[in-house]
């Protein structure tokens, strides 16, 4: 079942990276990232054609409250994202128990420093630890290494591969896994 979400008043500090809602003045650093050929693919969208596709986007990340902004500490710039999705994707793993999937994209010029896994971990550690969520998915297209390296280094244990039709009307095998909260494990025997 879909877990409770709401980023409003959540600021996540890695090393590197603050973590906090997205805002309006966000526009030119995420049409930057967002725009570039060979990132949004890999997850599935098309790099945005101009700043009216990101301002929409963006728009929806603010109502939708269910996504960080990354931001590189060092320069002050948003570098990525960060989502907390509905789990039509991975459907449920345990319907009596909450949970979302984890979706996330980085902008080219920032691939490659180990920022995604860094993001990554600190989100799990918010929604296990604060939110009390009882397990989280995640999901890369079976050709993506570079995500699929992410989701390894975060402890997720693969669960399942299943067809999945994007926004592009593509469909893609895509492999999905969960990371179950240590904290409720002998709740659920796992
Ligand atoms: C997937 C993604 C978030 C990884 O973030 P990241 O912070 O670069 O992650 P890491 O630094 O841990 O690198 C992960 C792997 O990417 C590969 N990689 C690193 N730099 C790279 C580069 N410049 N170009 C291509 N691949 C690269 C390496 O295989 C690395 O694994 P390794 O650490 O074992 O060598 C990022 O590549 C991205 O945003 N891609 C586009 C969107 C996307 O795929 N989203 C996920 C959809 S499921």
């Amino acid at each position: 079942m879909d877990a409770p979400v709401d980023v409003t008043h959540v600021r996540l500090e890695t090393p590197r990276l603050l973590l906090r809602p997205w805002e309006e003045t966000d526009l030119e650093g995420f049409f930057a990232y967002a725009s570039v050929d060979g990132v949004g693919q890999m997850a599935g969208w098309q790099p945005h054609e101009n700043r009216e596709v990101s301002r929409a986007v963006l728009r929806r990340f603010i109502d939708e409250k269910k996504t960080f902004a990354l931001v590189l500490k060092e320069t002050g710039r948003v570098v990525g994202s960060l989502g907390l999705e509905r789990l039509e994707r991975s459907e449920d793993p345990e319907p009596a128990m909450l949970g979302r999937e984890i979706g996330y994209v980085l902008g080219k010029d920032w691939w490659g420093r180990g920022l995604m896994p860094e993001a990554v971990k600190a989100v799990i550690d918010h929604c296990f630890q604060v939110w009390n969520y009882d397990f989280l998915t995640c999901g890369h297209f079976s050709w993506n290494r570079q995500s699929q390296r992410v989701v390894e280094k975060c402890g997720f244990t693969f669960w399942k591969e299943v067809a999945y039709r994007t926004q592009l009307g593509t469909v893609e095998r895509t492999r999905l896994y969960v990371r179950y909260n240590p904290r409720k494990r002998k709740e659920y025997h796992v």
